[in-house]
C-alpha cells in the first residue's frame, strides 16, 4: 500500500509511521504536514535515515485543496490524523479546530473522492476520538458505543465530531471506503508536553508544580500509543467500510490516581520514596465545560478485528516515564518556537 498519513509529525502519527513502516515491508508511506507548534520532524528523524525509499515528508497544509489533491494521487489509502488536538487551546479560540479539523477533512474526502472515485476499494481512515460521545457521570455503569449519538461538548470534540459526521456522509452518499477510529487518551513518547502524562513528568522532574484541574477526580480511559497504532493499523486493513471502532484498553483512572503514579516513578527514577513529590500536587481551575468521566467499550475492535493491548498501564506509564527522563533537550527544543521556524524554511518549496 502507498499510504498518506496526515498530521505524521505529531505524536501519534510518528508513531504510527514507525511502526507500520517496521511491521509492513511492503508498504510505502507519505507524510503531509502543515508543523505546527505540535509537529516535529525530528520524531522521525530515525525514519527518514532507516527507510529513504519507502518514506517521503511533505510540508504542506490540509487545507490547501492542491496540496491535499496532489498528495492523494500518489497514494492507494489515507490515514487522516492531521488535527488541532488540545482541548484547552480549544477554550481559548476554537477557529484554527473549526478550520483544520472540519474544513481540513472535509477537504481531504473530496479529493480522496474525486482522485480515487466513487465505490473505489481503496480505504480512508478517519481519526476521530472518544471524546465525540460527550461525558458520562462518576456513577455510570456504561461505557461508549459505537452506536451511541455523537454529543461532543467542548469545542475540540465538536470539531472532531463534525470531521466523524463528514466521514460518515462520504461513505453514505458517495460510497467512499471509509472506517473511523474513536481512541480514549494516548500516552508514550513523542507527546507534546502540553497534555497531561508528559507535563507532570517534566514538572515533576524538575521540582515544579503539577497542575491538577479541580478536584482531579476526572476518569479518563488511557491507551498507549503503540497500541492505538496496532488497533488503527488492523482497522486500515481490516476494517468495515462505513464502520467506527473504538479503541481502549480498558484502564479507566482518575486523574489524581495518574498523577500520583507519574511522580512516584519519577521519584523512583531519582532515588527518592514514593510519595516524595506529592507536595507539588496543586490543585488550579478548574477546564471550563470539563468533561467528567470517558469509557470506552471496545467490544467491536476485539471481536471483529482480534485487538489486544501489549502492554498494561503500569508497564505503559513506566515506559513513558523513562522515555520522557532520556529526552529532555527534544522537550526543551520542541517547545521553542524557532524549531517549527527552522524545520518550516527547510522543508519550503520540497
Ligand atoms: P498532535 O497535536 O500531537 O499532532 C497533530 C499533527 O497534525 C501535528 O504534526 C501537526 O503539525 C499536524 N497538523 C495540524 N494541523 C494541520 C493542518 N492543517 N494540515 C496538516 N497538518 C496539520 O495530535 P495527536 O495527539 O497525535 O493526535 C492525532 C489524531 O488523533 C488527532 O486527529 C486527534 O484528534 C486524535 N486523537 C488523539 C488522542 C490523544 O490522546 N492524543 C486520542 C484520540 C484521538
Ligand atoms: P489532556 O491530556 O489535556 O487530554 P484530554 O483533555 O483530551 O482528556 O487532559 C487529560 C486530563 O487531565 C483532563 O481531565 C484534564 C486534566 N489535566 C489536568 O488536570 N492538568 C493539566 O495540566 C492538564 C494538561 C490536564
Amino acid at each position: 500500500m502507498r499510504i498518506l498519513v496526515t498530521g505524521g509529525c505529531g505524536f501519534i502519527g510518528s508513531n504510527f509511521i514507525r511502526h507500520t513502516l517496521a511491521s509492513h515491508p511492503q508498504d510505502q508511506i507519505i507524510n503531509l504536514d502543515a508543523l505546527t507548534y505540535a509537529g516535529n520532524p525530528e520524531n522521525l528523524a530515525d525514519v527518514q535515515a532507516d527507510y529513504p525509499d519507502r518514506y517521503q515528508f511533505v510540508l504542506g497544509n490540509v487545507c490547501d485543496q492542491a496540496k491535499a489533491l496532489e498528495a492523494v494521487e500518489r497514494a492507494d489509502a489515507v490515514l487522516h490524523f492531521a488535527a488541532e488536538s488540545h482541548v484547552d487551546r480549544s477554550i481559548e479560540d476554537p477557529s484554527a479546530f473549526m478550520t483544520t479539523n472540519v474544513v481540513g477533512t472535509n477537504n481531504l474526502l473530496m479529493a480522496a473522492l474525486k482522485v480515487w472515485g466513487a465505490e473505489s476499494p481503496n480505504r480512508f481512515v478517519y481519526v476521530s476520538t472518544d471524546e465525540v460521545y460527550g461525558a458520562l457521570r462518576l456513577e455510570d455503569d456504561r461505557a461508549f458505543r459505537e452506536d451511541w449519538p455523537l454529543s461532543p461538548k467542548s469545542p475540540y470534540s465538536a470539531s472532531k465530531a463534525a470531521g466523524d459526521h463528514l466521514a460518515q456522509a462520504f461513505h453514505h452518499t458517495y460510497g467512499l471506503n471509509v472506517s473511523i477510529t474513536r481512541c480514549s487518551n494516548n500516552y508514550g513518547p513523542f507527546q507534546f508536553p502540553e497534555k497531561l502524562a508528559p507535563l507532570v513528568i517534566l514538572n515533576a522532574a524538575a521540582g515544579k508544580p503539577l497542575p491538577v484541574y479541580g478536584d482531579g477526580l476526572y476518569v479518563r480511559d488511557w491507551i498507549f500509543v503503540t497500541d492505538n497504532c496496532r488497533a488503527t493499523d488492523l482497522v486500515l486493513r481490516k476494517g468495515r467500510a462505513g464502520a467506527a471502532y473504538n479503541i481502549g484498553a480498558e484502564n479507566e483512572k482518575p486523574n489524581l490516581e495518574v498523577v500520583k503514579l507519574l511522580a512516584d516513578l519519577v521519584a523512583q527514577a531519582q532515588g527518592k520514596p514514593a510519595g516524595s513529590l506529592h507536595g507539588l500536587i496543586s490543585h488550579v481551575k478548574d477546564r471550563p465545560g470539563h468533561d467528567r468521566r470517558y469509557a470506552i467499550n471496545a467490544g467491536r475492535l476485539r471481536e471483529e478485528l482480534g485487538f489486544a493491548p501489549d502492554l498494561t498501564f503500569d508497564q505503559g506509564m513506566a515506559a513513558t516515564v523513562d522515555w520522557y527522563l532520556g529526552h529532555g533537550q527534544w522537550c526543551e527544543r520542541v517547545t521553542t518556537g524557532a524549531y517549527q521556524d527552522y524545520y518550516r524554511r527547510m522543508y519550503e518549496g520540497r
